[in-house]
Parts: structure tokens; sequence; C-alpha cells
């Protein structure tokens, strides 16, 4: 049985962004597949916080998790902190990365560029962290958005590193971009991708948003003068709304650009914002359901460590003995 594997930080609140990018394929790939899907909290450290804001936080990611449809008994769902493992294959895995690889990551360039005052270790060594996640587990398919592509390339370069120097041990795993919806970009900034932690909240819809909020994000999502539905990268506000009115609807690109052929923007922004509220309303109704049922979501996350645990020991035994750790 296929193995799929995949996770995110849990910093703010879920965004459109995950849920098109990520969380929808996710939910996808759960008949057919074992999936783990983690809260990778440990990833998160590379940020400062506030102790019981973060703990609420990672619950109340867990809660998000649950609320977008992923099923608790299909799916391994667990904190990544709680195995571990991940943080013991990372020290081997930085071991096997090299500097050179680490520097040309985009996505530490760009964080450490927001954040001048706490460039960590730790952010530029997370690329090997997130390839312990991955490998760890034998996974062959990662469902992720096009901003982690890189990282999954550097993921593959280590396990076959790895591999060739001391055997077969890791599954050499796949990613899975979407076709469309893969990098849902910012609304307020439409050559940027919408981010979880920009300070502009207007170019992000968070999946807790309100109904008022969503409608008014909408409405002023930044479009351009043509006022003609055309999916073109000359209009990237409007090729972003077509996007997430695809997707969340289930319809092609030209389905989108057809129905809107004759009406303005003011139509597609309207029916837009419809959709989504239409879309998030079970959403919601699951999140007030779950944290109204914690007891249950403990047992979740628990059964979730214990099962990904067996799993990721199984790995461990493996890479110490290939390393010639003595056994305890
Ligand atoms: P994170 O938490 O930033 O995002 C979670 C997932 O959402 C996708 N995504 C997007 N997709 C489309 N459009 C966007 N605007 C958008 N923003 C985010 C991301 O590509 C991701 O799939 N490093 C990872 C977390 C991680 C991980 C892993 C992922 C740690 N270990 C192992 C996969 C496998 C991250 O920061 O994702």
């Amino acid at each position: 049985e296929k193995i799929i594997f995949s996770g995110a930080q849990p910093t703010g609140s879920l965004t459109l962004g995950n849920y098109i990018g990520a969380i929808q394929n996710w939910k996808a790939l759960e008949m057919d597949y074992q999936c783990l899907y983690s809260i990778v909290d440990l990833h998160s450290l590379t940020i400062r916080h506030n102790p019981e804001e973060f703990n609420n936080t990672c619950l109340s990611f867990l809660v998000q998790y649950l609320a977008c449809g992923l099923d608790p008994e299909k799916n391994i769902i667990f904190f990544q902190s709680n195995v571990p493992q991940h943080a013991e294959l990372s020290w081997i895995l930085n071991c096997f990365t090299y500097l050179g690889e680490l520097n040309r990551m985009t996505q530490f360039k760009e964080k450490s560029e927001k954040n001048k005052d706490n460039i960590n270790a730790g952010l530029f060594t997370y690329p090997a962290l997130q390839a312990a996640d991955i490998l760890l587990y034998q996974t062959n398919i990662v469902p992720v958005g096009e901003d982690q592509k890189q990282h999954l390339e550097l993921t593959r370069d280590i396990a076959l590193r790895f591999n060739s120097a001391y055997g077969e041990t890791f599954t050499v795993p796949e990613h899975y971009i979407p076709k469309v919806g893969a990098k849902i970009m910012s609304l307020q900034e439409p050559d940027k991708k919408m981010s979880k932690s920009d300070e502009n909240t207007n170019g992000t819809i968070f999946l807790m948003d309100s109904e008022d909020d969503i409608v008014k994000k909408i409405k002023r999502a930044v479009t351009d003068t043509e006022n003609k539905v055309i999916y073109s990268d000359n209009q990237a506000g409007i090729k972003n709304l077509i996007t997430i009115y695809s997707t969340l609807g289930n319809y092609s690109i030209k389905e989108v650009e057809a129905m809107f052929e004759d009406k303005g923007y003011g139509a597609l922004k309207k029916q837009l914002a419809e959709l989504l509220v239409e879309s998030l309303k079970p959403f919601k109704i699951k999140y007030e359901e779950y944290m109204n049922n914690l007891d249950y979501v403990t047992t979740v996350y628990k059964r979730g460590a214990q099962r990904a645990t067996e799993m990721a020991e199984e790995t461990m035994k493996d890479v110490r003995n290939k390393l010639g750790l003595i056994a305890k």
C-alpha cells in the first residue's frame, strides 16, 4: 500500500491557499492510501511564541484538519513533536545535507529577509527536518502546494545520498502538486502567494474567517481595469479569483470564463463570495462540533501519535543499524 505524508505549520490559522493547494488533495487521497497528516509544531519553533497561545493554536490546527473533512478513522493525524523520531532523524539527515543546498532554499532566503533579528540555525536546517518527516514513513507521495517543490527535491536528494552510502533505506518520495490551485495568490498583492503570516490580513482568506470578512475581502480584492473575466498572466488578480472559483466549485477554467463572459468583475466577486461562504459552512459546523468534543479530539491525536511512532521506529531501527549505532 502506498504511503502519503503531508503537514502544515501551526502558525496563525489555515488559509484558503492551504486548503486548495494541499488539504483538498489530502482528503482526495484518503480513500485509496495510508495517509499521515501531521501538525508540524517543531517547524513552528523557528519563530518565538507565547506558549499558551501556541498550545491553543496547535490544538486548533488539529480541529481545523478534522473540520476540513479528513477522516480521523482512516488517516493518521498527529503532532510532529509527539513522535520524537522526527527530531532524531532530523539530526542524522543534517549530516547528509550540504550548506550549499540549504543556502539555495528560497524559503530560507525569504523568511530570513522578513525576520532579520532572528535568523536561527533551525530556520536554516528546516528542510532537513522536513526531509525527516517524509522519509521516516517510507512515504511514496507528498501532496503539497507549489512552494514546497524545492524542499521536496532536496528530500529526494538526501534520500538518494543516504541510500547510496548505506544501502536501500529510504523510499524516494514523489511530490503531488495540483495542476490548478498550487499557488493561490494574495488578494491584495496578486504577485505574492497567499500566506498565513502576511501582515495585510485583507490579502488572506482564513478558513476561520466570518462570512462578513470573506465577503469584504473578496470585494476589496485587487483587480485591474480590463473588466473582462479572462484567465491570463496579464490579469493576475482576476486569474487568481478564477482559480479559486474553479477549484472550489469544481469547474474547469474554461467553464468559469464562459459563465462570466458577458459579466464584469462585480458579478464574479459576488458569486465567488457566495461560493466561498457556502463551501465553508460545513467546515464551520464541524469545527464547532469537534471543539465541543475535545475528549474525542484527544483520542484522535494520541492514537495518531501511537500509530505514527510504530511506523517511524521501524525506519529508525534500520537507520541506526545501517549507521553502526549500538542498539540499546
Ligand atoms: P505550510 O504550513 O506553509 O503550508 C501547508 C501546505 O499548504 C500549501 N500552501 C499553499 N498552496 C497553494 N497556495 C498557497 N498560497 C499556499 N500556501 C501554502 C503548502 O505548499 C503546503 O503544502 N514546510 C511546510 C510544512 C511541512 C511539510 C513537511 C509539508 C513540514 N514538513 C513534510 C509536507 C511534508 C510548510 O511550511 O507548509
